[in-house]
């Protein structure tokens, strides 16, 4: 019989299979969880719920409690390097967040190269807090925004549905773009690096919008900046382990995993299970990928959509999760529906 590990999300990020994959969620810690709005309202604004140390850990705690996940995501948001930037960052309710466009050569000589990490110091002493409260056996997961994907939002000035305004900067103004993605490169490396120094266990690296690149530009605006970021912060820290998400990258998804050098790649709920097992599971533990819709519908739709992830990649080294983030109106009682049915999985 095998052994259960005491540790099994830091042990698949190890190589090291699982009988029972762990599984937490993306954004498990958010709207859908009462206790979530009520600390929220407390807080007031969403940047001052991340830069209260005592309420973000809170937060992130809450849904361990809850649901006794495999690991923690650390409360906080891609957007605060370009708050630390120097740039305006607003998140109005219901609406996303809200930063000044930057779309001309011009606007991105004046951005800042070196971020003040003395702004980020809430989101290191919310790591430590969480560190100290947290049972050792569960994992702490530290995270930043993929360059591409906060470029995106730094040049639209929020979220569009296909971030058409940093696609065509990159291709008018390469030169001014790829500034952007350096100055994003180079303090996202240090951003990580203090995350690991305040306790992070694991990083993982968001690439929301990697889908919307054609091949050469997802090589060069996706891995490329990844590749870097994963370099720079294992010359500091050979063993850190690493999490990529490009979501929607499809076919890319094994040549980005061979470029950058990750220990685990996310994938969405679109990816095609023989390419990611043959290719990209064989390299790598895979994380996901159960469709946030299915965790709202329940019921046998949910258990098939559940057993269907097992099926497809619990042979391998799998972390459980979904293929993107909760959403606010997904009931509670499903999400205990579906590690129940995850956690009663022997493979
Ligand atoms: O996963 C977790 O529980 C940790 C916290 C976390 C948040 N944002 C909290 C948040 C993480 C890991 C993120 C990452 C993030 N932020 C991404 C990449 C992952 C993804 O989901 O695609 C992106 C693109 C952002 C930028 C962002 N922040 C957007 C587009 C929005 C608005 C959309 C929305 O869901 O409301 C946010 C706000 C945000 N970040 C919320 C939370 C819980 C909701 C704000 C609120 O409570 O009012």
């Amino acid at each position: 019989m095998t052994q259960i590990s005491q540790k099994p999300f830091l042990d698949v990020l190890s190589g090291h299979r699982q009988p029972v994959p762990p599984v937490w969620m993306m954004r498990q810690a958010g709207r859908y969880l009462p206790e979530y709005r009520e600390l929220r309202a407390k807080a007031g604004g969403f940047l001052d719920l991340c830069f209260t140390p005592e309420y973000a850990a809170e937060v992130t705690l809450q849904p361990i409690r809850r649901f006794n996940f495999d690991a923690a995501i650390i409360f906080s948001d891609i957007l605060v390097i370009p708050y630390a930037l120097g740039r305006s960052v607003r998140f109005e309710a219901g609406e996303g967040p809200r930063l000044d466009p930057m779309d001309t050569p011009e606007q991105v000589t004046g951005l800042a190269t070196q971020a003040d990490f003395g702004k980020l110091e809430p989101v290191y002493e919310a790591l430590r807090r969480v560190r100290r409260e947290l049972d050792p056996n569960i994992a702490l997961i530290g995270f930043c925004g993929a360059p591409w994907t906060v470029a995106t939002y730094m040049v639209a000035g929020q979220g569009t549905p296909d971030q058409a305004p940093a696609r065509m900067m990159a291709y008018r103004h390469p030169e001014a773009f790829s500034k952007i993605i350096d100055v994003l490169v180079e303090n996202s490396i240090q951003y990580l690096l203090g995350q690991l120094k305040a306790g992070a266990d694991v990083l993982q690296i968001f690439d929301t919008w990697a889908g919307v690149l054609p091949p050469r530009e997802f090589r060069r605006w996706s891995i490329e900046p990844a590749k870097r970021i994963v370099a720079g912060v294992r010359a500091q820290v050979p063993d850190a382990r690493i999490i990529g998400f490009p979501r929607g990258a499809g076919a890319m998804l094994p040549a980005y995993v061979e470029a950058t050098a990750v220990n685990a790649v996310s994938i969405d709920w679109a990816a095609e299970p023989s390419l990611i097992r043959e290719r990209v599971q064989n390299r790598v533990a895979v994380q996901g990928n159960l469709d946030p819709l299915a965790l709202i519908a329940g019921g046998a739709a949910l258990d098939r959509a559940v057993d269907d992830v097992l099926a497809n990649y619990a042979s391998g080294r799998l972390i459980f999760n979904l293929g993107h983030g909760i959403q606010p109106e997904t009931p509670i009682a499903h999400v205990e529906q579906m590690i129940k049915r995850v956690r009663a999985y022997r493979g």
